[in-house]
C-alpha cells in the first residue's frame, strides 16, 4: 500500500512515521510513505501558497492551484506506476485514487474505516493549514472527509499521521504476529480483555488464577467474558454493534444493573 500525504510541512509527518513498526515496515517494502509538499507546486516567486479570503474574515486560505498541482503530480505518478506493472495491457483505465481531507468537518475515524482504506492500492492525504482550503479544489479532488474526532487542531497533519499509523498496522505482515490485529479492541466492537506479564504477584496483585492454568478453552472463556464485561462498563455504546451470545447479553445486563444500583 502506498501513502501520499499532501502537506505544508513534509518533515513533521515523515519524522512521526519514520520510527517504530511502521518506518520497519516501510524499509522492509511492505508500503510505502512519501510527502509531497504543496509549497513545490507554488506558482510564484515567493513560493507562497495563502492568500486572503474573499469576503474577509480571520486568517489565510490555502489556494486552490498549488493543490490541484500537487494531487496532478500524484495522480499521473500513481497511473504511470500501475501501467507500467499491467503487463501492457491496453484496456488500462487510469485510476481515480481516493483523496482523504483531514478536516473537523469529516465524518469520525474509526476502525472500520481504518479497514476499508487499507484495501486502497494508494491514498492520498490533504492535510489542509491556515483556516483550510479554497473549496473549489476540495470539490474537485476530494473523495472523502475525515475527522480524528470532535476538537480542532491547528492543522490535518497530526489526523494524517494517525490514520496512516491506524490503516498502515493493518496491511499483511507489518505487525509480526497476524492475529494481534484480529484480537484486540474493536474487534467486534467489544473492548480487549486485560492482560499481564511477568511477575505473578506485583503489588500484591496476582494475575488471574485461570491465566496460569494452562486450560485453554477456559483461557478463551474468560478473555471473552472480560471483554464483554469491559465494553459494558467503558464503552457501552458498542454494544449494540457486537454480536453476543444470549448469555453474554444477559452477562453484559447484569452489569450495567449492578453499575445501576451501586451508583
Ligand atoms: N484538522 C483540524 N482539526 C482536525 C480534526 N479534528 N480532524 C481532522 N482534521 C483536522
Amino acid at each position: 500500500m502506498h501513502f501520499h500525504i499532501m502537506t505544508l510541512f513534509p518533515e513533521m509527518v515523515m519524522n512521526g512515521l519514520n520510527t517504530s513498526i511502521i518506518g520497519r515496515a516501510a524499509d522492509k517494502g511492505l508500503l510505502s510513505i512519501e510527502a509531497i509538499n504543496i509549497r513545490d507546486y507554488a506558482f510564484n516567486k515567493h513560493q507562497s501558497v495563502d492568500d486572503y479570503p474573499y469576503g474577509g474574515g480571520a486568517g489565510m486560505l490555502m489556494q486552490a492551484e498549488p493543490v490541484y498541482q500537487a494531487y496532478k503530480a500524484i495522480e499521473e505518478r500513481i497511473n504511470y506506476e500501475h501501467k507500467g506493472d499491467g503487463g501492457g495491457c491496453e484496456e488500462y483505465m487510469p485510476k481515480k485514487p481516493r483523496v482523504v481531507y483531514l478536516s473537523p468537518q469529516g465524518d469520525v475515524f474509526h476502525q472500520k474505516m481504518a479497514e476499508e482504506l487499507a484495501q486502497e492500492e494508494d491514498l492520498i492525504l490533504l492535510c489542509g493549514h491556515y483556516e483550510g482550503i479554497d473549496e473549489r479544489v476540495l470539490e474537485e479532488i476530494v473523495t472523502d472527509y475525515v475527522s480524528i474526532g470532535d476538537y480542532v487542531l491547528t492543522g490535518g497533519e497530526l489526523p494524517a499521521m494517525v490514520m496512516v499509523d491506524a490503516i498502515a498496522r493493518l496491511v499483511p505482515g507489518v505487525l509480526h504476529n497476524d492475529v494481534s490485529a484480529e484480537f484486540e479492541s474493536f474487534q467486534d466492537n467489544l473492548l480487549e480483555y486485560p492482560q499481564y506479564s511477568r511477575p505473578e504477584i506485583w503489588h500484591e496483585k496476582q494475575v488471574p488464577s485461570v491465566l496460569l492454568s494452562g486450560h485453554h478453552a477456559n483461557i478463551e472463556k474468560w478473555r471473552r467474558e472480560q471483554s464483554v464485561i469491559r465494553t459494558a462498563k467503558r464503552r457501552p455504546d458498542l454494544l449494540e454493534g457486537a454480536e453476543l451470545t444470549e448469555d453474554e447479553k444477559q452477562l453484559a445486563k447484569e452489569f450495567i444493573e449492578n453499575e445501576v444500583k451501586n451508583a
